[in-house]
């Protein structure tokens, strides 16, 4: 695997260099404030305290956390628009919100402390992804209410670099500002990152040639397969960012392009578990649970993200603990015949064969009884419809899927480009069952 420079220890942030000792001192110290800041100006946490038996004052250690409640996206739906603010809506300087796509948009509000948090963090991890000060930063993370855009963009500029702020959309005119402001650093969708490859190919301009050094990709799971696709077509160092609204935005978790080990959880503000998705308990490899160590206007505690994944110890920043690139959420799991899929899974094994592009879908139907799972996917330019080597690529995954997640499914090969594209967040998941 292609691995970048570290960064020289005299460009951390102080606290990067700290021991694990003294993050834990900070995070309890900070953990106490929070859960304090929380009971006393949110009604609803107030109220789920209670009805659980816990008070603030019962967190005498990191662990007593596990006494407390978990709060839930439903939670923030109750209470929305601003009922789970803890700050007067005075104090908040922005608000942002999910896309609200599976109902009612969750609303997260921040102070202006909390944008400078956010800020100092987002400019951490682009600095761990191997952006430095001077650098020009091209952000195609829609700008809007989705944290991606903003985001990016403050944490770039308090790095010290130069901002492009494109926002998603107009594929061709991104491939033009790229080749005329020769930007050293994309933040994009991993998947946007492909349609933009694509549109290199169409105006017959060569990514490599290009002079993106990183790619900041996140905001939907990725594998190391397609990590592997988008460096070689790019000749540039592709680094995982992870984040969610409830919990800040975008930085909340970051890779060292030094190790590239799973993505480095910024502890001194946001405080990690996993838990079994079904019984809450802890659990090695689980869901990811977030409590925010200083956040003012929302402060969120135990919040169930429905990501899975698994915590590490620190590497590269040995105090922070590591989670591994996220498999894939609660709600994206498939459940075939019994048999757990993840769409990433299907990543996996599409890259691994010859001939098939990363553009591919998963299509749920229920002809009879039982659901059937067809696995759509492009070609790449080549591999001619009506080929031996295109049938054989499609049987190449059919076999791979039986043998190593033990189902049957069905594979289209289709045509290049004629899967739908994304602009933002992809969906890879097509149900078609009940209709
Ligand atoms: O997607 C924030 C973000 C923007 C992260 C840009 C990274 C880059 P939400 O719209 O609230 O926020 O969606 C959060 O996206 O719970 C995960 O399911 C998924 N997600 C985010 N980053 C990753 C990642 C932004 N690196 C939800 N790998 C999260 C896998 C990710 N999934």
């Amino acid at each position: 695997m292609r691995l970048g420079a570290a960064p020289r220890p005299a460009e951390l942030d102080p606290i990067e260099r700290v021991s694990r000792d003294e993050l834990m001192a900070l995070q309890l110290e900070r953990l106490q404030w929070t859960l304090h800041h929380a009971y006393q100006n949110v009604p609803k946490y107030r109220q789920k305290f209670d009805e659980h038996g816990v008070h603030p004052a019962d967190c005498k250690e990191l662990g007593d956390l596990a006494k407390f409640p978990f709060t839930t996206k439903q939670d923030l739906r109750d209470s929305y628009p601003f009922g789970m603010f803890a700050v007067p809506r005075e104090r908040v300087a922005r608000v942002h919100a999910s896309s609200g796509t599976t109902g009612q948009p969750t609303v997260v509000g921040y102070t202006k402390n909390d944008l400078d948090v956010w800020a100092d963090v987002m400019a951490r991890s682009i600095r761990a992804a191997g952006g430095r000060p001077g650098d020009i930063v091209h952000i195609s993370y829609g700008y809007g209410l989705f944290t991606g855009g903003l985001g990016a963009h403050y944490g770039a500029e308090r790095l010290g670099c130069t901002v492009i702020p494109v926002s998603g959309g107009m594929t061709p005119r991104q491939v033009r500002l790229i080749a005329d402001f020769r930007p050293d650093v994309i933040m994009v969708t991993p998947s946007y990152m492909l349609a933009l490859l694509d549109e290199f190919d169409r105006q017959g301009l060569d990514a490599r040639a290009s002079s993106l050094r990183i790619g900041v990709f996140g905001a939907e799971p990725w594998t190391e397969e397609m990590r592997a696709e988008i460096e070689d077509r790019f000749d540039l160092d592709a680094v995982d960012i992870y984040g969610l609204s409830e919990v800040m935005g975008p930085g909340v978790a970051n890779e060292c392009v030094e190790s590239k080990d799973g993505l480095h959880i910024w502890e001194d503000h946001f405080y990690p578990e996993t838990v079994d998705p079904f019984t809450g308990a802890p659990a090695e490899t689980g869901e990811l649970v977030f409590t925010s160590l200083t956040k003012e206007a929302l402060p969120i505690i135990r919040y169930r993200t429905r990501d899975l994944t698994r915590l590490l110890p620190g590497t590269a920043r040995p105090a922070f603990r590591r989670m591994e690139k996220v498999t894939g959420r609660t709600d994206d799991m498939i459940i075939l015949r019994g048999v757990n899929v993840f769409p990433t899974q299907i990543e996996e094994i599409v890259l691994r064969v010859p001939g098939l592009s990363p553009h591919f879908q998963v299509h749920l139907t229920r002809p009879g009884r039982l659901d059937v799972m067809t696995v759509k996917v492009e070609a790449r330019r080549g591999l001619e419809a009506g080929t031996e080597a295109r049938a054989e690529a499609g049987q190449a995954v059919r076999r791979a899927v039986k043998d190593t997640i033990g189902v049957q499914v069905e594979v289209e090969v289709v045509d290049p480009e004629t899967l739908e594209r994304s602009v933002g967040k992809l969906r890879r998941l097509v149900d078609k069952r009940d209709t």
